[in-house]
């Protein structure tokens, strides 16, 4: 990586995200819980700001920090997030209210491969933050609430180097990485997205319906 860009996520240089939300982002990645990486959340938001989308359906709300961020980046936008630990979904709900988002947000619990089927339709973003091996089994179910000219943002589909081989996957992920080179796989070649893949953070990828 770039030396100068390096020092700068190291400083944890705020870029296009918001300084309440980064305080957020702060308290829950010393308390350990998970949260995308600074210079993946900016990424986030980078896609945000200029698809400036309505409807936003998120997978893996955890205690609401990339939701917040998100709402912040986009005025107009409604908020579907999906969480299947109650401890994080009700976490998040305080968050939402403390930033005045309540009413903005509709909140779902349970399992996502189930929760998908009832979220509604009409989504202009998508961003797949839970379980790294169901992307693929949430990506034809995604792509059908998917409006024409929306983009699906997919964290973490390098899973540590693992996923292209650049690093040797311990035996106990090697469903994950599997699943993972599907899930990629599947996404590249379908006709009607267009998709890169880059090393951002764990790896991202990031996808426009035709
Ligand atoms: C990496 S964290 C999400 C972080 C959050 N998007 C952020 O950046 O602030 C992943 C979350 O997804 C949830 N999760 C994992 N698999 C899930 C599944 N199959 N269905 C619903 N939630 C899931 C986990 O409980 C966890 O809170």
């Amino acid at each position: 990586m770039n030396g100068l860009i390096k020092e700068l996520i190291d400083k944890n240089v705020p870029f296009t995200v918001d300084g309440r939300v980064m305080e957020l982002r702060k308290k829950y990645t010393e308390r350990g819980v998970p949260t995308l990486l600074a210079e993946s959340l900016n990424e986030l938001l980078l896609f945000i700001n200029l698809k400036q989308p309505k409807k936003i359906l998120e997978f893996g709300t955890s205690v609401g920090c990339s939701g917040i961020a998100m709402l912040t980046a986009a005025k107009d936008a409604e908020l579907y997030t999906i969480e299947k630990y109650d401890v994080s979904y009700a976490e998040a709900k305080e968050n939402f209210e403390a930033f005045g988002y309540i009413g903005r947000v509709k909140q779902f619990f349970g399992e996502a491969t189930e929760v998908v089927d009832k979220v509604g339709d009409g989504f202009d973003f998508v961003f797949l933050d839970c379980n790294k091996s169901k992307y693929k089994i949430l990506l034809p179910k995604i792509k059908a609430i998917m409006n024409s000219g929306a983009i699906l943002f997919a964290d973490n589909v390098l899973f540590r180097g693992y996923v292209t081989g650049e690093v040797k996957a311990p035996h106990r992920h090697n469903t994950i990485k599997n699943n993972m080179r599907e899930f990629l796989r599947l996404i590249c070649e379908d006709g009607d997205f267009i998709t890169t893949v880059s090393d951002i953070g764990d790896g991202i990828s990031v996808s426009y319906k035709k």
